[in-house]
């Protein structure tokens, strides 16, 4: 079965072909970074403007590196939610567009469960059970995973997303934007022990960043001047292990106590290229295995949407074209 995936929920517009939900035949993904970089962060208004010019463009690009017209396509999956709702309604609508005409199945997906099923493109897939972190802009969950609608959640952020916490000390620092990308390549010349910030609820699974946050402002405020060019790397590299000493030793703790072999790691902060270091030799010494897609598979893109609806579409679903983008849409109710 090839599935077309289609994903517009923040400020990625991306298509994707995917073959029996494990072979990635296409996946394109038109960033607009540049255009909410000046705001330091996505504006909503503009994102779904700036969809609708992308999605045709984006869509065709894809079926042509697939090296296949529409007609070899068998269904369509499309992000449904959670996101912005003006975002989402672009690529909801060009999904409709295309099953009406085409009279192809079309089917909404989770794009948290998208997010997880990113390790299923990877050469080696993970096998059921296993614990799964998913770490992005507006999510901090740990979830134990029996199967592809399956999901326990067993952790979560109560506040910021850690995402989010490396976006916000980003616009405190003024260093640019996307935050998480800019803090990891400073973070590569610093040192993670030279300053001193908070890991907030050590003994439970579930998370807080906010403490995290303001102890960078208050940092901030005290010193009544910026950080300079010099200090940042340290600073950063600081703020940067606080964020995954928390996110790995819960993970892997979960995992533990629920004697999972397995874990996945994935959402956009799962690109950070010392979460993934610290991941791959800390699981290893506890016995445990650990997959984490490759970058561009971690951060938004259609290709994970593909692998959720070639599962959903093999156990016989489809939706209607009366199928509505939602804001909110906790796993376990899609
Ligand atoms: O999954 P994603 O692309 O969109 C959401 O679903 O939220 O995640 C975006 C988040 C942003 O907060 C961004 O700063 C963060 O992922 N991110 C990173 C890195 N690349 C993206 N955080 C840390 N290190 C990175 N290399
Ligand atoms: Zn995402």
């Amino acid at each position: 079965m090839v599935v077309l995936g289609i994903e517009s929920s923040c400020d990625e517009t991306a298509a994707a072909v995917v073959r029996n939900g494990n072979t990635l035949l296409a996946n394109v993904i038109a960033s607009q970074v540049t255009v909410h970089a000046r705001y330091g962060g996505v504006v909503p208004e503009i994102a779904s403007r700036k969809h609708i010019e992308a999605i045709v463009p984006v869509i065709l690009q894809a079926l042509e590196d697939a090296g296949m017209g529409i007609t070899g396509i068998d269904g369509i999956a499309v992000t449904r939610g959670p996101g912005l709702i003006g975002s989402l309604l672009v690529g909801l609508s060009a999904a409709k567009a295309l099953a009406l005409a085409l009279r192809l199945p079309m089917v909404g997906v989770n794009h948290l469960k998208g997010h997880v099923a990113a390790a299923f493109l990877m050469e080696r897939p993970p096998e059921f059970p296993f614990i799964a972190l998913v770490v992005s802009g507006g999510h901090t969950t740990i979830y134990r995973v029996e199967g592809f609608q399956r999901f326990t959640i067993l952790g979560q952020t109560r506040d910021d997303a850690a995402g989010e916490a490396f976006d916000k000390a980003a616009k405190l620092l003024e260093i640019g934007y996307p935050g998480g990308v800019v803090i990891d390549r400073l973070a590569k010349q610093g040192n993670g022990k030279a300053f001193s910030f908070p890991r907030a609820m050590r003994e439970s699974l579930d998370f807080s960043f906010s403490g995290l946050k303001t102890s960078l402002l208050t940092r901030l405020k005290k010193r009544g001047v910026p950080f300079t060019p010099d200090e940042l790397p340290d600073l950063t590299a600081s703020y940067q292990e606080a964020i995954c000493d928390v996110l790995v030793e819960k993970t892997l703790r979960a995992a533990e106590m629920t004697a999972a072999k397995r874990v996945v790691v994935c959402g956009g902060v799962a690109a950070n290229s010392r979460l993934r270091e610290r991941f791959y030799t800390e699981a290893a010494s506890a016995g445990i295995e650990v997959f984490i897609p490759p970058p561009v598979l971690c951060t938004d893109n259609a290709a994970m949407i593909a692998v959720v609806g070639t599962h959903l579409l093999k156990a016989g679903r489809k939706d209607g074209l009366d199928l509505n983008a939602v804001s909110r849409w906790p796993m376990a109710e899609s």
